[in-house]
């Protein structure tokens, strides 16, 4: 198997399973980030609606439809060994196969942390039915460790947009808007993953310095974003032509170079969030609450004012006014 190694970060060329197997440690891995073959026959599902399929790049190595199930076991077990304990993996899947992988998952140790639907543009084209346009994102971890989910990475938990929505909330959602890239005249791979796709994984769920390896390389995106924040990055790619071709765009990329491009999150914690709340705390909510209102407050500014009191999130002073019977309107986060 080739080993490459670009800037101290080692890439396989290589089958993913045998490859792990040998050179990747039991626990070693921090996240992983991966988009296997979709064992889809005939091809039509990588044809989009609007990309010239001459620049897209070949060689790309597709696993037979009826090989599917049993190789996605055997890769995710391969991946359930080396993720650290409270490691995370997010795995992009269509929905031909996605039972394959759903069924491996569950018979591995991995537990489902959100199921999340990625919405995207240049759907594949039809003319009879209706566009296909999203992925399933399965995101699990493997228990037995603290998982790294860094809450305000991007947004603060305080933070609103124009309509006075919570940004964090929203940017927290499991259902993600996020376009493919259009890159007109420039090698691709079939199902190449955009940069804001897997930054907003790798940021939420790795730290600077942590490892992230994708077991299906393909254009190499998922490595070139670790490293583009100051990740380790590994993997494998079965196929030399992609390889080869592929690697050599990592050498431009700079260790940490898309830091100062990330999103400055405001994020200030409330003093006194996670505290325990005592009965005093309680009563004096409830007491302020009813006085803010009777002095002609709305609903939303009295909680934005107690919030500011009592040092706590506004989610943390509804969630407490609900729990005393209190109806405060719209739904809003769950608080945790
Ligand atoms: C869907 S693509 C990955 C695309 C990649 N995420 C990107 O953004 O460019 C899957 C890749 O896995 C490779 N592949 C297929 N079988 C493999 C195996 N057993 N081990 C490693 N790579 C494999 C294919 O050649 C293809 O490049």
């Amino acid at each position: 198997m080739k080993v490459e190694e670009v800037n101290g970060n080692i890439f396989y060329n290589g089958d993913c399973i045998v490859g792990a197997r040998a050179h990747i440690p039991d626990d070693s891995v921090d996240l992983i980030v991966t988009d296997p073959p979709y064992g889809i026959n005939g091809d039509r599902l990588h044809h989009h609606y609007n990309r010239d399929e001459r620049f897209v790049v070949g060689g790309y190595v597709e696993v037979p439809a009826s090989d599917y199930g049993d190789f996605s076991l055997r890769w995710i077990r391969e991946a359930e060994r080396i993720l650290r304990p409270g490691g995370s993996i997010y795995i992009v899947s269509g929905y031909t196969n996605l039972y394959h992988i759903l069924h491996a998952l569950r018979e591995t140790r991995l537990r489902e942390v959100n199921h999340i639907i990625w919405r995207y543009n240049f759907g594949v084209y039809t003319s009879r039915k209706y566009v296909s346009s999203h992925y399933h994102i399965l995101f699990y971890e493997k228990p037995g460790g603290e998982r790294t989910f860094n809450l305000e990475s991007r947004y603060g938990a305080g933070e609103r947009g124009p309509d006075s929505g919570s940004l964090n909330y929203r940017d927290r959602e499991d259902v993600w808007c996020i376009n493919r890239e259009y890159k007109p005249g420039q090698a691709k791979n079939k199902n190449e993953l955009p940069a804001e796709l897997l930054t907003k994984m790798i940021q939420y769920s790795s730290n600077e310095g942590d490892l992230v390896c994708d077991m299906f390389l393909g254009g190499f995106s998922t490595a070139k974003v670790a490293v583009g924040l100051n990740r380790r990055a590994t993997g494998f790619e079965v196929s030399e032509q992609v390889f080869d071709l592929r690697i050599e765009e990592l050498r431009d990329i700079g260790k940490g170079c898309l830091l100062s491009a990330l999103r400055n999150p405001r994020t200030g914690e409330p003093e006194n969030r996670g505290r325990p709340w005592t009965d005093a705390d309680r009563e004096t909510l409830l007491a302020r609450f009813t006085g803010l209102i009777e002095s002609g407050e709305t609903k939303k500014r009295a909680i934005e004012t107690l919030g500011r009191e009592l040092g706590r999130g506004r989610w943390a002073i509804e969630k407490m006014l609900k729990k005393q019977g209190v109806r405060t309107g719209g739904r809003r986060g769950d608080g945790t």
